[in-house]
This record gives structure tokens, sequence and C-alpha cells, in this order.
């Protein structure tokens, strides 16, 4: 069984995730409006990875017993048009992200609640890694500057991301 209040945090970060999912969508269609149709590629597959978290906490909500719930939320927004900005962005809301998982944690912690303790687990390394492909791509992009050359190859590289699912990257 699972408290209302930990159902209730559980829920409202459903809604993160997809608010994630919405967001790393933005950040899509903005890209492939600047012309990185690579970085556009991967975070498109990341949208779709946070749409997975959603639905994962969704299913836990409910064999736990409880009663998940979908809301709505307001709309992403994405500053500037520049690829390390963005992705600046990008890593500040997984930082936000770790801490609500963070949070949720130490709830379920605080309640005993061993088994969303160990469901969560898996979203504390998500968390973990989230952030660090973030700051590696943020660090690659300090080195390139301005430079066309080393902004076209990591669009390429960007843009060699596996979808989720196993799809064909972009060429
Ligand atoms: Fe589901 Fe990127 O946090």
């Amino acid at each position: 069984m699972i408290s209302k209040n930990l159902n209730d945090e559980l829920n409202k970060q459903i809604t993160y995730e997809f608010y994630s999912s919405h967001l790393y969508l933005a950040m899509a269609a903005k890209f492939a409006s600047i012309d990185f149709t690579g970085a556009s590629t991967w975070m498109k597959t990341q949208a779709e990875e946070e749409r997975i978290h959603a639905i994962k906490i969704m299913d836990f909500i409910i064999e736990a017993g409880g009663e998940a719930k979908i809301t709505g939320f307001e709309d992403p927004e994405v500053k500037g048009e520049d690829l390390k900005l963005i992705f600046e962005q990008a890593l500040e809301h997984e930082r936000f992200v770790t801490e609500r998982i963070n949070f949720l944690m130490s709830l379920a912690g605080d309640e005993k609640n061993y088994a969303a303790v160990n469901f969560l687990n898996w979203f504390v390394n998500e968390q973990v890694e989230e952030e660090a492909t973030a700051e590696a791509i943020i660090k690659s992009l300090k080195l390139i500057g301005n430079d066309g050359n080393g902004l076209y190859q990591i669009d390429k590289e960007l843009g060699a991301r596996i979808a989720v699912g196993g799809a064909e990257p972009q060429k």
C-alpha cells in the first residue's frame, strides 16, 4: 500500500516527467528550426525517454494500489537559438528533476516504504546518467565555440543517438 502523501507526490512527478518530454520536444523543434537536425533527433529521443519515465511511475502507483492521475502543465519555454544555451537549459531542468527524485526518495525512506525506495533507486541512477550526459555535451560545446566545422561534427554525433525502441538513427 502507498500513503496518500507519497501517492500525491508521485503523481506530481508524472506531470514533471511529461513536462520534461514536452520541454525536450520543444527543444527538438527549436533545433530543427535552426538546422541542427542531429541535435533535434537527440532531443526527440530524450523526449521519448521522459514519456517512458512518466508511464513507469504511473504503473508503479497502480501496482502499489494507489491512484495514478494525469494532469496538465504550462507551456514549455526554450530560450535563445544557441546549441550550448539550450543544452544548459536542459541540464538546469535535469538538476531540478534530480532534486525532485531525491525528495521522493527521502519521503519513501521516512515512510519506510521500501518498495518505493527500491523503485526510485532506478531514477536516482538515471539522473546521475542524464546530468553527466548533458554536462559532457556542454563541455564539448564550450570547446567548439563558434567553430562551424566543430558544430557540424557534434550535430552529426548527436544525431547518431539510437532512438527509443531501436529505430534507425537519422543519417
Ligand atoms: Fe526523467 Fe530526465 O528525467
